[in-house]
């Protein structure tokens, strides 16, 4: 029993930073999630349009605004009707090594297996 309330309170205070860091670009808004709206859909090169850090901010590193921003339209690829189903434990850059730059395979999951903003499927090109 006592264990228990031990890892109910980790679990209260991990809320309680998610929530207090996902409100805490200055005034309180929630991020707007980037959809087919966003001048820059589908687009993993942030920098080609905003400057890093955008005000108010601390990420400053594309991976980073997909928690708050979601995926921008990043394939999933388990999604994908293809020769190879990945999961969310592959070693990216074994295959695709510095796609669009991005050297670290959390690079690539943050954005390919975001939790929100993603394109179901691949174009299979
Ligand atoms: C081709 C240019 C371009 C690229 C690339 C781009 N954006 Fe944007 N983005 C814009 C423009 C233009 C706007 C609207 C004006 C503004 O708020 O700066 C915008 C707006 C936004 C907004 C505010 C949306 C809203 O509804 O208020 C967010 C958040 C954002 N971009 C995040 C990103 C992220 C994250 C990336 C990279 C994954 C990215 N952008 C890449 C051009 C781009
Ligand atoms: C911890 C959550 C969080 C992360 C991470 C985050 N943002 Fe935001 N962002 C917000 C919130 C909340 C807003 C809306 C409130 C505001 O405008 O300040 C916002 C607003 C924006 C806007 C529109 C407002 C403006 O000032 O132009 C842009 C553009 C933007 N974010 C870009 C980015 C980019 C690019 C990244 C990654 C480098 C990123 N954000 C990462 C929470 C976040
Ligand atoms: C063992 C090799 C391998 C590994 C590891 C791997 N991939 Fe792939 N990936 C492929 C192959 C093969 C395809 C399908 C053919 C193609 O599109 O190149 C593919 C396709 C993709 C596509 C769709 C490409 C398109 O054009 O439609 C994305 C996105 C992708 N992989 C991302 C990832 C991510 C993210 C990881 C790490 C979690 C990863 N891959 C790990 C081999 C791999
Ligand atoms: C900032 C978010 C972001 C990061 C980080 C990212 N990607 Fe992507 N990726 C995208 C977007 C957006 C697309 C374009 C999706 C589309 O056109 O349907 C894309 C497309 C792809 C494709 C399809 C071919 C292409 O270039 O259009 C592959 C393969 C891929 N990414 C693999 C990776 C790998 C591997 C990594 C890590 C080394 C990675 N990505 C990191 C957002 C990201």
């Amino acid at each position: 029993m006592r264990v228990d309330m031990h890892w109910l309170g980790w679990i209260n205070l991990c809320l309680f930073i998610f929530m207090a860091s996902c409100s805490g670009s200055g005034d309180g808004e929630s991020p707007p999630l980037l959809g087919p709206d966003h001048p820059g859909y589908k687009n993993p090169i942030c920098t080609q349009c905003h400057e890093l850090p955008v005000s108010g901010h601390a990420a400053n590193l594309p991976p980073q605004c997909a928690r708050c921003h979601g995926a921008n339209g990043a394939c999933d690829p388990n999604g994908q009707n293809s020769p190879r189903q990945h999961v969310s434990g592959d070693q990216c850059l074994a295959c695709h090594a510095n796609h669009h730059g991005f050297e670290n395979r959390d690079d690539c999951v943050a954005c390919h297996f975001a939790a929100s903003g993603l394109d179901d499927s691949c174009e299979i090109q």
